[in-house]
């Protein structure tokens, strides 16, 4: 460790976090960039990769902590991981999600729940789930001066009422339920809106329709940004989404590296004496003459 910034610390210092009005300016001049992540490295490394946003998802049940769903993510927890994130974010704008029935109880809820990742975690935003059945919930946080992001299309953790993960509006009627929902979390105050699993002209044309800009997964190129799990683009998920493109194969590399360090050990070249610490001669001979003394006693006995 050392008290120097480095050259990329000096770099995240300088670049200002985003507020929600540069994120809502973005529309229609540059594509958003977001990831998700859960503790300080992978904020750092989101960082050093120049996001706009970075999402501590409840996604972390499946990525992280091998749980099937998302559902029994609990506040406790994600505000553990979320104060990790925020600890090292210094130039993205963090977002939290709000786990499962921490905000469908009602806008009391919300309040208290929102206001738990405010205070014990540093975080300046807030995701729920779902449309206009939360809208008390999003006008309640908004009027609090809380920033919301919307979630609409497959909504995880309203999975077991879909049937499972699978793709949202892809009939005219849910594609207009779809837009609906859309344009009431944008009147609440939402900032932004996350659409995932959601047919890409459906998505294009919600796009199109809203002032605040969309956030796509898996819902086609003309979202206004994208969002991408952590470990679905570095190549550490056991699951592979269709929709995930795969930037790099950190599983392959990380179990090679623990391979190589495996060997050494048994190989007996690490650690090799770089690795160690030394003791001082004088320190070293004083000892051998304690242990002289010690063995001389013994003998005495
Ligand atoms: O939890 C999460 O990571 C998410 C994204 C997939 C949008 O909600």
């Amino acid at each position: 460790m050392t008290d120097c910034p480095s050259g990329s610390d000096a770099a995240k210092a300088a670049k200002r976090a985003p507020t929600i009005v540069d994120i809502i300016n973005a529309k229609s001049v540059r594509r958003l960039v977001m990831l998700t992540a859960y503790d300080a490295p992978g904020a750092r490394i989101a960082e050093a990769g120049g996001v706009d946003m970075i999402l501590v998802g409840d996604s972390v049940a499946m990525a992280v902590l091998g749980r099937p769903d998302t559902n029994s993510m609990t506040m406790d927890e994600m505000v553990h991981h979320a104060r990790a994130v925020s600890s090292a974010a210094r130039g993205s704008l963090v977002v939290a999600d709000m786990p499962f029935l921490s905000y469908e109880g009602g806008p009391q809820d919300a309040l208290r729940n929102a206001g738990r990742f405010f205070r014990e975690a540093g975080i300046r935003a807030v995701k729920l789930e779902g449309g206009r059945q939360i809208l008390p919930q999003v006008r309640a946080l908004t009027g609090a001066g809380i920033p919301v992001m919307g979630h609409l299309g497959l909504t995880p953790q309203r999975a077991a009422m879909f049937g499972g993960f699978k793709a949202q509006a892809r009939t005219a009627e849910a594609a207009h339920n779809l837009l609906r929902d859309a344009l009431a979390l944008q009147d609440a105050g939402c900032f932004s809106i996350v659409l995932e699993c959601v047919p890409a002209p459906v998505a294009a044309a919600v796009t199109a329709r809203l002032r605040v800009p969309t956030i796509g997964i898996g819902a086609g190129p003309d979202c206004d940004g994208q969002v991408l799990v952590f470990h679905d683009l570095l190549g550490l998920s056991d699951f592979h989404p269709r929709f995930a493109k795969v930037y790099a194969d950190l599983a392959r590399i990380a179990s090679d590296a623990v391979g190589a360090y495996a060997r050494d050990v048994r190989e007996g070249s690490f650690p090799a004496p770089e690795h160690a610490f030394s003791i001082p001669p004088e320190e070293w001979e004083k000892w051998q003459a304690l242990l002289r003394a010690d063995s001389a006693a013994d003998d005495g006995e």
